[in-house]
């Protein structure tokens, strides 16, 4: 067993509330929530980082540490963070408070929260961040193991939210889908669905 591994099961034992995960997201999972990023395209902030193995699939994709804000709330995960990529931009606070994060036109906020167990105002605050820092079409990546869109409708209106999905990925536990939202008006060829 990996000493990462070991960590996020020790600290769903310990917080099962804010894990809300029955293991830290699998290769596949971690290569779609990336999938749409560009090494041009700006930084990214990530929420809910956890160990990082949605954070390693973003420097893989072409992000440079320095451009990559991860926003993690546990102590323990924020310094295996910091030990594990150096020069990534680790924040120990709320995603709550994503908004307040000194950076500006980023391309992707790309989240591992457990989104649809939070409250709807946590929900609104998170999106509402994602709408202040991200450039124009920029997206709110977020995977799910449920049938339904992680954002609920009532922010998703209040927010004028667009989404799609992807395929099921299958080799995560539970199975998983990336869903991608964007402001409507912000990229002409995101279909409301
Ligand atoms: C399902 S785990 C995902 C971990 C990792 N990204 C992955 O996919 O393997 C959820 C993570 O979100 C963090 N988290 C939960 N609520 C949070 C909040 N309000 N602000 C910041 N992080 C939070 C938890 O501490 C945990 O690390």
């Amino acid at each position: 067993m990996s000493s990462d591994f070991r960590l996020f099961m020790t600290q769903l034992l310990r917080r099962p509330h804010q894990v809300v995960a029955l293991a830290p997201s699998s290769r596949g999972l971690c290569a779609e929530m990336a999938a749409e990023l560009d090494p041009e395209g700006g930084p990214v902030i990530e929420l809910g980082a956890g160990t990082g193995n949605i954070t390693a699939a973003i420097l893989a994709a072409g992000i440079a540490p320095e451009d990559c804000h991860s926003i993690e709330m546990n102590p323990e995960f924020c310094d295996r963070l910091r030990a594990r990529f150096p020069g990534l931009n680790v924040y120990q606070m709320s995603a709550g408070d994503c908004g307040a994060l000194p950076v500006e036109n980023v391309q992707a906020v790309v989240s591992g929260l457990p989104l649809l167990s939070m409250p709807t105002a946590l929900q609104r605050d998170i999106l509402t961040g994602f709408t202040q820092k991200v450039k124009p079409g920029g997206t709110y990546v977020q995977f799910t193991y449920g049938p339904k869109p992680p954002v609920t409708r009532t922010v998703r209106e209040a927010l004028g939210l667009t989404w799609r999905r992807s395929h099921k990925i299958w080799w995560n536990a539970p199975p998983a889908r990336v869903y991608r939202f964007q402001q409507l008006g912000a990229d002409a060829t995101a279909a409301a669905e």
